[in-house]
C-alpha cells in the first residue's frame, strides 16, 4: 500500500545488490511512496548482483562506487545531484562487510589488514559520506540520513566478529554527525538496528539459520524482515519524524529489551530434558 509519505522527496540509496538486499527493498518502498532517487554500489556488485533490474524498475540511475573512496563519494552526490534537478532529501546507507567473517578468521585471531577493510567499508564509509555530503551541502533542510546496524553493537553476539566493532563505530559517527549535521543543517542520522535477515551480508553470519530461529523465539513480535525494515526506513525518511535525530533505533520485535521468553525456554528446558512446568 503507498501512502505517498515521499512525494516530491529526492535519495541516494546506497547497497542494493539483489532482491534480498534490504537497500532493494527500501529501493521498491521508496518508488512506491513517491520519491526519485539514484543508486549505487560497487562495479563488482554491479557485475554480480541484479541492481540494473531495480534500476529499470524504480526508473533511477546507478552510480558505481566504492563507498570508502572519498573522490567516488563526492561524484555520486554531485552526479545524483544533476540527475535529480537539486539537493537530496534522503540518504541510505546500507553497507557492510567483513574479510575477517569471510575468511574464517576469529576475533581473537584477527587479520588486521582485514579489520581496516571492515571498519573503513562498514563504518568510516558512513563518516565519508556524510563529511562530502555536508561539505557539498548537498542534503535539504529537515532530510533524513540512516545507516543500518545490529545488536552485536552493544551486546556479545557469538560470530559477529569484527563487525561488531564496526556497528558500534557506525552508531557512534551518527551521534557525532547528527550532533553537527542537526545544529548547523537542520539534518538527522540515525541508525536502524535490525533482526538478523536472511540477505547475502546476513547469510555470512555464523549459525544465522539458529541465530535467526533463537531471536525469532525471544521477540514477542517476532523477528523483523527486510521489508518492514524498509518500511521503517521510509517513516524514518518522511517528514512524520523530523526531530529524530542521534539515535539508534531498535527495529528487532522487541528483541532486544528481553532476558528470556516463555517459547525460547520451552525449547531449553526440552534440550536439557528437564520436566518443569511452564505458564
Ligand atoms: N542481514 C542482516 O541480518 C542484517 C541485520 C542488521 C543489519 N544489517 C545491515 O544491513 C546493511 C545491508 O546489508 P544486507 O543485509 O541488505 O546485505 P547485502 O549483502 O544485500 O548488502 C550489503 C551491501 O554492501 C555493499 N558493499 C560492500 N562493500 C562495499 C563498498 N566498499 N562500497 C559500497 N558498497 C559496498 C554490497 O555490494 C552490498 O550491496 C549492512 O550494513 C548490514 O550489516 C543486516
Amino acid at each position: 500500500m503507498s501512502y505517498r509519505l515521499l512525494e516530491g522527496k529526492k535519495g541516494i540509496i546506497f547497497g542494493a545488490l539483489d532482491h534480498k538486499s534490504i537497500a532493494w527493498q527500501v529501493a521498491e518502498r521508496a518508488h512506491e511512496e513517491g520519491a526519485v532517487f539514484t543508486l549505487s554500489n560497487t562495479p563488482a556488485a554491479m557485475r554480480f548482483g541484479k541492481i540494473a533490474e531495480l534500476a529499470e524498475k524504480t526508473h533511477s540511475e546507478i552510480i558505481p562506487a566504492d563507498a570508502t573512496n572519498v573522490e567516488d563519494l563526492d561524484h555520486v552526490f554531485q552526479r545524483s545531484m544533476e540527475l535529480l534537478g537539486g539537493k537530496v532529501d534522503f540518504v541510505l546507507h546500507s553497507i557492510g562487510m567483513s574479510l575477517n567473517v569471510r575468511k574464517k578468521r576469529v576475533y581473537n585471531d584477527l587479520n588486521y589488514n582485514y579489520l581496516d577493510k571492515t571498519l573503513d567499508i562498514s563504518a568510516i564509509s558512513f563518516h565519508k559520506m556524510l563529511q562530502v555530503a555536508f561539505k557539498m551541502d548537498a542534503i535539504n533542510e529537515w532530510g533524513s540520513v540512516l545507516a543500518l546496524s545490529y545488536i552485536a553493537a552493544h551486546r556479545v553476539h557469538y560470530g559477529y566478529n569484527d563487525m561488531a566493532d564496526a556497528k558500534a563505530l557506525l552508531e557512534s559517527i551518527a551521534r557525532s554527525f547528527g550532533y553537527i549535521y542537526g545544529r548547523e543543517r537542520k539534518i538527522r542520522v540515525n541508525t536502524i538496528s535490525q533482526s538478523p535477515t536472511l540477505t547475502t551480508a546476513g547469510s555470512g553470519v555464523k549459525g544465522v539459520q539458529g541465530l535467526m530461529d533463537f531471536t525469532n523465539r525471544m521477540s514477542p513480535l517476532g523477528n523483523a524482515d527486510a521489508l518492514e525494515c524498509a518500511n521503517y526506513c521510509i517513516v524514518m525518511f518522511s517528514d512524520l519524524t523530523r526531530k529524530v535525530t542521534m539515535q539508534n533505533l531498535f527495529h528487532d520485535g522487541g528483541f532486544s529489551n528481553m532476558g528470556m521468553s516463555l517459547r525460547t525456554m520451552k525449547i531449553y528446558n526440552k534440550s536439557l530434558d528437564v520436566d518443569h512446568e511452564i505458564e
